[in-house]
């Protein structure tokens, strides 16, 4: 079973930008990459620290030991995140003027 959970309005998020939503009991963010909008759970892959967009370097960054991330892909790049490690994507759709994430209730939710 799926659910639709909303991250933003569409055209809500400028290019460049990130916003935070609700994802079922974690958080996701969501990043607009020159127009096309992807997200991941924002749970970094050391200890689950929230991350949040660093523009002036363009990647993610942990808020509690500083990992960062990038905000294409979601890999890990430096800081204390194991390598080959990256951040969760979530798949999104749009319906109705909203972007919605698609969570999976299967997914241990
Ligand atoms: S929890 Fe993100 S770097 Fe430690």
């Amino acid at each position: 079973m799926q659910l639709h959970l909303p991250v933003a309005r569409v055209g809500e998020i400028a290019p460049g930008s990130a916003k935070s939503f609700r994802f079922g009991v974690k958080n996701g963010i969501a990043f607009n990459d020159n127009g096309t909008i992807i997200a991941f759970e924002n749970f970094c892959t050391h200890s689950g620290g929230q991350v949040d967009l660093h523009a002036a370097s363009n990647q993610f960054v942990c808020r509690l030991h500083g990992a960062c991330f990038d905000v294409k892909s979601g890999e890990r790049l430096s800081g204390q995140a194991p390598e080959n490690t990256r951040l969760k994507p979530i798949s999104l759709i749009e319906k109705d003027g909203m972007i919605l994430a698609i969570l999976e209730i299967n997914d241990g939710y």
